[in-house]
């Protein structure tokens, strides 16, 4: 009998040692997210910024679950994809745009055992606001109460997310996604995308400037080098004007201080005699030789006109196809 009762007991702790943990996520049915679960929430993911640096790959994480946002897409929730969480399911963290990604939304996943009544979409945006204010960045003026997807039938299509640089045969973007992308220059490219997904130019120019943070690797769009000397474990500015050590080597930034969320990006991907190891992909390039990308980029030379133009897009861009409840 005693030896029954401990097969069962051990049993039941290996099967809860290996399976999967459900969260109670909050879901179309919930009514409302207690600010007080918010707050947590933010001083959790603070902390973890503060100790991993790892602000760049949350503002990409973040971007790419907005960035499957199709405006024309008119039925309910969540049929447009966006801002909804979907981007932790297979196959859509699997998609090849999101390289990389699923390391992120591990590091989240704390934030989401402890406060199981904020979403994953609004820890996703909150990630990356957050990591972009302490790095020196605007304050977004960011609305929570996001409804999680529930599951991976609620994945939006491989392809509505843009390239850098042109396929094989010379064009970006292809027939994939919820609508064509392709296009034999990346300017044309941009617009088909952020335009299905109802943003603007400007916000397409300003949203680019968030490459002035985080690196691109080898190993995940296969457009950084293995490392560089900005990015081989040396010391890196922050915000503050310390240096720090604390972040995985590895990967090219488009700038010399790469964790620090400035306009530096739109004063070096023109300047020349800037240092060869720092990145200019073809989609950087373009938004100075587009006649209507030209003067926002110049524009952007200036830090405030920047920052109050980025926060503005960023904001827009988290909210996109997101259904919100109340926060009380
Ligand atoms: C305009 C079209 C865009 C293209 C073609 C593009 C492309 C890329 C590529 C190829 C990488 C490197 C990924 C890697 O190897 O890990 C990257 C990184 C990044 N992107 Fe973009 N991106 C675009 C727009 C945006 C937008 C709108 C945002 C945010 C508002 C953004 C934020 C970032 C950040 C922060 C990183 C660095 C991630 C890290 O350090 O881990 N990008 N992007």
């Amino acid at each position: 009998m005693k030896i029954a009762a401990a097969a069962l007991l051990l049993a039941a702790s290996a099967n809860a040692f290996t399976a999967p943990r459900v969260h109670n996520s909050r879901t179309a049915t919930s009514l409302s997210v207690a600010q007080a679960d918010l707050d947590g929430a933010q001083g959790m993911i603070d902390d973890i910024l503060k100790t991993k640096n790892c602000g760049p790959v949350f503002v990409r994480l973040a971007w790419h679950d907005s960035g499957t946002h199709d405006c024309n897409i008119k039925e309910e929730f969540p049929a447009s994809g966006g801002a909804i969480g979907s981007i932790r399911f297979d196959p859509e963290i699997n998609h090849g745009a999101n390289a990389g990604l699923a390391g992120a939304v591990k590091i989240l996943e704390p934030v989401k055992e402890k406060y199981p009544e904020v979403s994953y979409a609004d820890i996703f945006q909150m990630a990356s606001a957050r990591g972009i204010e302490l790095a020196g960045g605007p304050k977004i003026d960011m609305k929570y109460g996001r409804v999680d997807a529930t599951g991976p039938e609620m994945c939006s299509p491989e392809g509505n997310l843009p390239d850098a640089e042109a396929g094989p045969e010379g064009k970006f973007g292809g027939a994939g996604g919820t609508a064509s992308t392709e296009d034999e220059s990346a300017a044309g490219h941009l617009r088909k995308v952020f335009h299905r997904m109802g943003l603007d130019d400007e916000a397409i120019v300003a949203l680019s400037g968030a490459h002035t943070f985080g690196r691109a690797y080898a190993d995940r769009s296969g457009l950084g080098a293995e490392k560089t000397k900005f990015t081989d474990g040396s010391a890196t500015k922050l915000a503050d004007g310390s240096e720090t050590t604390s972040y995985t080597p590895g990967g090219s930034p488009w700038v010399e201080n790469w964790l620090v969320f400035d306009n530096s990006y739109f004063t070096t991907i023109t300047d020349e005699s800037t240092d060869e190891e720092l990145l200019k992909l073809t989609s950087d390039k373009c938004l100075w030789e587009d006649e209507k990308f030209g003067p926002f980029a110049k524009k952007f030379a200036d830090k405030d006109a920047f920052f109050e133009s980025y926060a503005k897009a960023h904001k827009a861009l988290s909210e996109l196809g997101s259904k919100f409840e109340n926060v009380e």
